[in-house]
């Protein structure tokens, strides 16, 4: 009878497919090779890598996923239809790369591509779904960002939900990233598809800046909020799409890298916790400075991003030269950032008296100048550095 039973179910996986859950209650974290390396990965350098987030407190503050993206497999399938990676650039071959980073309490994460080819023109998934999936299961894999290039007319929908009932047949629970850019409104359908799915184009490490195909995370900021303007007058942009499992990815992190000054580095690394954005860092660990460091694992900081209730925050006021993002948290708390888009320093102040928002008692807490800053029966000023944050925590007073 349990054999019968068994036979039952397991041919019929596909029919039960869905998203592993449980992999994501709050954003992932970890760090990819893309907005460094680009397609001069290699074993070396992730190893090197993972050996340095160990020494530096990274993995120890949550970021677990380490990610090979795109040009990790030679151009060609091998004989059986299989993906191969490339020996050049991983000698060891996956799965010993994968037990490496088990063996040194990490995830191992890699790329695909929903279409015929990835973006760099390496073989993309399209067609062989549960063969990839069983490859990456085979491997060691934890968690899979998945691509949209070489897609011709495809379905976005289908592609994903292909990709995801493969991985669910594979039996290995994997974290599903979406990168489909955002084109055909992941956060509408993708809740019960993918952990996290792409908002918008690529980021690059700049503030502000437009290139043919990616934007400083200014632009990224923006584009994120205004692709939604709900009619209920509480306007937090695609914020409500989000929540425990199932998150907006406005792209990796750009923070350390050369284009960012060191308060852009810090406001991108405020916002993307106010947006309870994945946090993926793409800088090269093994060589950034203390400060960059310290910001990537301020343990206040970060329980704004991993807040349990996972409620993204919303832009309460952008005038000349400066905006006021809010964010709800567990426990009756709030995460409010002050940021400076003017090209000077200045004094930002709010008005906490006057808030209707966030009413009742609350303690102030400056998470970047690690101090307590009264309470909101009065005004709160602080001098902050042009595209920097002043990022708060106020505690309710129970
Ligand atoms: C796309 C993705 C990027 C990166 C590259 C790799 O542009 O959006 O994040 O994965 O492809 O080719």
């Amino acid at each position: 009878m349990k054999k019968i039973l068994c036979l039952l179910l397991c041919l019929s996986v596909p029919a039960f497919a869905q998203k592993f859950e449980g992999l994501a209650l709050t954003p992932p974290m970890g760090w990819n090779t893309w907005n460094t390396f680009a397609a001069n990965l290699n074993e070396a350098v992730v190893m090197a890598t993972a050996d340095t987030m160990v020494k530096n407190g990274m993995r120890d503050a949550g970021y677990v996923y380490i990610v090979l993206d795109d040009c990790w497999a030679l151009r060609e399938r091998d004989a059986a239809g299989n993906m191969v990676p490339d020996p050049a650039k991983f000698p060891g071959g996956m799965k010993a790369l994968g037990d490496y980073l088990h063996a040194r309490g990490f995830k191992f994460g890699i790329y695909s591509c929903a279409g015929s080819k990835t973006c760099g023109g390496y073989p993309g998934s399209m067609g062989n779904e549960y063969q990839d999936a069983r490859l990456f299961a085979s491997w060691g894999v934890d968690y899979l960002k998945y691509d949209w290039c070489s897609t011709g007319t495809r379905d976005a929908r289908e592609a994903y939900t292909t990709m995801r009932d493969a991985l669910f047949a594979a039996h290995r629970p994997v974290v599903f990233s979406a990168c489909e850019w955002g084109h055909s409104k992941p956060w509408e359908w993708a809740k019960d598809v993918a952990h996290l799915w792409r908002t918008t184009g690529d980021i690059v490490d700049c503030y502000d800046c437009t290139q043919r195909w990616a934007q400083g995370w200014k632009v990224i900021l923006d584009l994120q909020y205004s692709l939604v303007q709900p009619a209920d007058g509480q306007n937090n942009g695609i914020g409500q799409y989000a929540g425990p499992g199932h998150w907006n990815d406005p792209d990796m992190l750009e923070v350390g890298k050369p284009g960012l000054t060191f308060a852009e580095s810090r406001g991108h690394f405020s916002m993307w916790c106010m947006l309870a954005a994945p946090l993926i860092a793409g800088n090269d660990v093994r060589s950034m400075t203390p400060e960059i460091r310290a910001i990537m694992t301020d343990k206040e900081a970060l329980a704004i991003d991993q807040d349990p209730l996972g409620k993204e925050g919303w832009r309460m006021r952008a005038q000349s030269g400066h905006e006021i993002w809010v964010r709800e948290l567990a426990g009756g708390d709030w995460a409010v950032a002050l940021l400076n888009t003017g090209s000077t320093a200045t004094d930002l102040s709010i008005d906490f008296p006057s808030m209707w928002l966030i009413a009742g008692k609350f303690k102030i807490r400056d998470i970047w100048d690690k101090k307590d800053a009264g309470m909101n029966d009065q005004v709160f000023t602080k001098h902050v550095a042009s595209h920097d944050v002043a990022l708060l925590r106020l505690t309710k007073v129970k």
